[in-house]
């Protein structure tokens, strides 16, 4: 059996990718967003409000990181951009660092890095993976307070969007792997893609928001769809 020809596959994660790493998700019944009122942990005025509530919540999310390690779902992915003859992009919403820690090379964090910092001030952008607190003073500017986590809170741009436009105009298949399609502008793209004429699959524990857009739905833990959908795929690229 022949399959169609498939140049490039771009792939959306959410936190459900890296549920079963130890990662809490954000709108499961035991997420975050059940203990953390987003507006006060995740927006400019909440950071604005209370900034030492804010840093202590990623100072949090920072030091478990430490203890996480990539699952299958994340490896499997990594193994399709080794392996696939397709272009392999991943787009995260992740700000955790699973994805390269599998060896996925080609990746956009959209939502930014809990494993960075940014000045507020003077705009500098590095890896850190200490505690930020109000006394931190920016190697840059030299300014003490305007350090925060380098991560995309509601109510700001998130990074990288012209690059990922180009990404699912140019899509022959659309992955989009462990998010609840509540959050936009992630939740639009596999609108963008289907447009484009890709095809599109949903690879969730459940249905998500958007599953109706979608051309097939898979749905069952991260860690076991998601290294059979890549072997499937792979078994079809060397069919062809
Ligand atoms: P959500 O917590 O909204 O959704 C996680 C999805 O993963 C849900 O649909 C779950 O059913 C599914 N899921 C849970 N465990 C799974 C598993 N083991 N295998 C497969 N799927 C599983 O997380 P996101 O959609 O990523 O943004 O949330 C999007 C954005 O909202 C986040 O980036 C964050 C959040 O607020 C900001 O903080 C700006």
């Amino acid at each position: 059996m022949t399959h169609p020809r498939i140049s490039k596959i771009v792939i959306l994660t959410g936190a459900g990718i890296s549920a079963e790493s130890g990662v809490a998700t954000f709108r499961d019944q035991d997420g975050i967003w059940a203990k953390y009122d987003y507006r006060d942990v995740a927006t400019p005025d909440g950071f604005a409000r209370d900034p030492q509530l804010v840093l202590d919540f990623y100072n949090m999310r920072r030091r478990k990181h430490g203890d996480v390690q990539p699952n299958a779902a994340h490896l499997a992915l990594a193994r399709l951009e080794a392996e696939h003859p397709a272009n392999v992009v991943i787009v995260t919403q992740n700000v955790d660092a699973l994805h390269e820690a599998a060896g996925s090379k080609a990746l956009i964090h959209m939502h930014g890095e809990i494993l960075k910092r940014k000045c507020g001030n003077c705009g500098l952008q590095e890896q850190w993976s200490n505690d930020i607190t109000r006394q931190s003073v920016c190697p840059n500017c030299k300014q003490a307070g305007t350090l925060r986590p380098d991560v995309v809170w509601f109510g700001e741009m998130p990074y990288h969007m012209e690059t990922i436009a180009e990404h699912l105009q140019s899509a022959d298949l659309f992955l989009s792997i462990g998010t609840s399609g509540h959050v936009y502008p992630a939740a639009g793209f596999v609108a963008e893609a289907g447009l484009h004429g890709a095809k599109t699959v949903e690879l969730n524990l459940e249905p998500s928001e958007g599953t109706s857009l979608f051309d097939e739905t898979i749905h069952g833990y991260a860690g076991e769809i998601v290294p059979a959908y890549v072997a499937r795929l792979l078994a079809e690229a060397s069919d062809r």
